[in-house]
């Protein structure tokens, strides 16, 4: 029989065994408090210090760590350079090439994080740490970011093409790409709500400005007067590349705005609009409650990042802490 000073003396053995070896598959807000105690400061100041000159770039951090989760998991694998082993970079995916960006940035964080920590705090982590940064300096609530994963050691262009939703996809085929990684209709409406900031190129809406599905006409749930504008910004014979603001109301901020647009037809990608405008789907009364209370919209915005930086993350010694982000430790 355990006496009671043997029983708490195993369970105190037990608590520092489970300190020192957290069991793995399992992020944590303190993962680095004793390795990197500074690691959000030292990312907050750098994306900080980035919108001083990019408006945009909080934005283009926030998709990011969203195209890095959708393939492989959370695992920086969208980070690495085609070349050596890694024979076909999701950089160079159809939703990437000429798209994403922000990797400059990127590389800011972990230099300063090499300098301050060598070796500890994974790109990852630091994607998650961005997003957060980003959305909360732009206006939008903060929140604890769960740390811990790893870095991937491939990348899964094929999977990025096929993962990723693209903007001219139907709301069944997106919400089955959601919860094809374990988010639900909540999650991708929260998450929508990320086209609060940062801009679209011209190709990826102009099918809804002219001939809308063979229709002849325009996309009838565009709103006429922003239709109007948005042609005049994307003619037909125009550079497919020219940018537009996501949110036309308040372009670098991070509020609810987005869902006040989709009420009154002015979403600017088919796939926000058919959030609202697809008759009897249940993401119509999520759009609504957003709509009318920015709170309950920043709640579950923070609660699905959340859900989505836990995407299969690699965690205890799967994968490696890479040093330079764009390229495999040892290549
Ligand atoms: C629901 C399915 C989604 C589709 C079809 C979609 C599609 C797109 C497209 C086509 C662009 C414009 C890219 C360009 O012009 O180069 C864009 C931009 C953006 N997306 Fe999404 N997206 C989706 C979900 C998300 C999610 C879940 C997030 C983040 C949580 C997100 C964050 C952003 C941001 C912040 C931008 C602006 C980026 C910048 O200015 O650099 N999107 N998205």
């Amino acid at each position: 029989m355990l006496s009671a000073i043997n029983y708490s003396l195993l369970a105190t053995i037990f608590l520092v065994l489970t300190l020192i070896f957290p069991s793995e598959g399992q992020l944590s807000s303190t993962f680095y408090s004793s390795t990197c105690s500074n690691v959000s400061s030292i990312v907050r100041s750098a994306v900080q210090q980035a919108l001083q000159s990019d408006s945009r770039i909080g934005a283009s951090l926030s998709r990011l760590h969203f195209h890095d989760c959708f393939v492989n998991g959370c695992d920086a694998s969208i980070l690495l350079d085609q070349g050596g082993n890694i024979t076909q970079s999701e950089k160079n995916a159809a939703p990437n090439v000429n798209s994403i960006r922000g990797f400059d940035v990127v590389d800011n964080i972990k230099s300063s994080l090499e300098s301050s920590c060598p070796g500890v705090v994974s790109c990852a982590d630091i994607l998650a740490l961005a997003a957060e940064s980003s959305v909360s300096l732009s206006g939008g609530p903060s929140w604890n970011v769960l740390l811990g994963r790893r870095d991937g050691l491939t990348a899964n262009q094929a999977g990025a093409n096929s993962s990723i939703p693209s903007p001219f996809e139907s709301l069944a085929n997106v919400t089955s790409k959601f919860s094809a990684v374990g988010l639900d209709t909540t999650d991708l409406v929260a998450l929508s709500g990320a086209h609060t900031f940062g801009r679209a190129q011209c190709q990826f809406f102009s099918q809804r400005l002219f001939n809308f599905s063979g229709t002849g006409s325009p996309d009838p749930t565009l709103n006429s007067t922003y239709l109007a504008t948005l042609q005049q910004n994307c003619p037909q014979s125009g550079s497919g590349s020219t940018l537009n603001n996501l949110d036309p109301s308040t372009p670098d901020t991070f509020d609810n705005n987005y869902f006040t647009n989709l009420l009154i037809n002015q979403g600017l990608l088919q796939t926000d609009q058919e959030l609202f405008s697809s008759n009897g789907s249940s993401t119509i009364s999520i759009v609504n409650n957003f709509a009318n209370n920015q709170s309950a919209f920043f709640e579950a915005f923070v609660q699905s990042m959340i859900n989505m930086g836990n995407i299969s993350p690699l965690t205890g010694s799967q994968g490696e802490i890479r040093t330079d982000c764009k390229k495999l430790n040892g290549s």
